[in-house]
């Protein structure tokens, strides 16, 4: 079947009646209740919200690393919840970078060996030597082209972090979600990390969803997504962009 990917999708993420339930022994935990938005392509969203409101579950959900209840999301004009596993693998790994809060590089893989993985991964061209040249490139604009060789055990949590960052960009996805990637960084590698994933996210015109405790960090994105209790409170445009 011919891609959907001829006409630039009017919204980049749609979500719509998004549900998700978990049953724990006898009863039933309903942690997102019915949520619906749609995020333009090159929106910079921040999600904000109380510990516990749902934020990762709903981050998760957006990545198709979960299944919801109910409703549906849809990345570029594709509805990927209900996608068999090995289309939706192929279509996240083509349209996602997930940036965590506790970096989750692979440690017996140096820097460079962990921005490249994913394009071994899923790069169809074959061309190795475009993909080092790419990840070179990124660790350079991050600031760590003197690190490449090292392991994540020889670099600290913001040099993790950038390398992360870089990893979730090599393949030019057109969304990047982050969820607290600043989480675990004090607040001038946090600023740093910020400004990388803003000039990525200009430069490559990547839509960026950060999920942030930070407001500071949330004020420099052009809307700021409120959710409570499982579902969205506000939706709001800001002043920044
Ligand atoms: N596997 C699970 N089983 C049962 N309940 C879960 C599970 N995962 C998450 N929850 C519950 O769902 C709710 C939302 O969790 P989620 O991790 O999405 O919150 P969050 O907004 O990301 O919080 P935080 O800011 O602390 O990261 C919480 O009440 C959590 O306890
Ligand atoms: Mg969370």
């Amino acid at each position: 079947m011919p891609e959907a990917t001829t006409a630039p999708a009017a919204s980049m993420i749609a979500v719509e009646a998004l549900r998700k339930s978990l049953r724990t022994g006898s009863t039933t935990v309903d942690i997102l209740k019915g949520i619906d938005f749609t995020i333009a392509p090159g929106e910079f969203v921040a999600i904000m919200g109380a510990s516990g409101s749902g934020k990762s579950t709903l981050l998760g959900l957006l990545a198709g690393l979960d299944n919801p209840t109910s409703g549906n999301v849809s990345l570029n004009g594709v509805a990927i919840s209900y996608l068999a596993e090995d289309k939706l693998a192929q279509l996240r790994g083509r349209t996602i970078g997930f940036v965590f809060q506790s970096y989750q590089l692979i440690p017996t893989l140096t820097a460079l060996e962990n921005v490249l993985l994913p394009y071994e991964l899923n790069d169809e061209s074959g061309d190795r030597k475009a993909g080092l040249t790419r990840a070179r490139d990124l660790l350079t604009s991050v600031g760590l082209s003197a690190r490449m060789d090292h392991y994540p055990v020889q670099l600290s949590g913001g040099e993790q972090q950038r390398v992360a960052l870089a990893r979730a960009f090599i393949l030019r996805p057109p969304i990047v979600l982050a969820d607290e990637p600043t989480g675990n960084l004090d607040t001038a590698n946090g600023q740093h990390i910020l400004d990388l994933l803003l000039s990525l996210n200009s430069r490559e015109g990547t839509t960026l969803v950060l999920v942030t405790h930070d407001p500071a960090l949330a004020a420099h994105a052009s809307r700021r997504i409120v959710l409570r209790d499982g579902l969205v409170i506000s939706d709001e445009r800001t002043q920044a962009s």
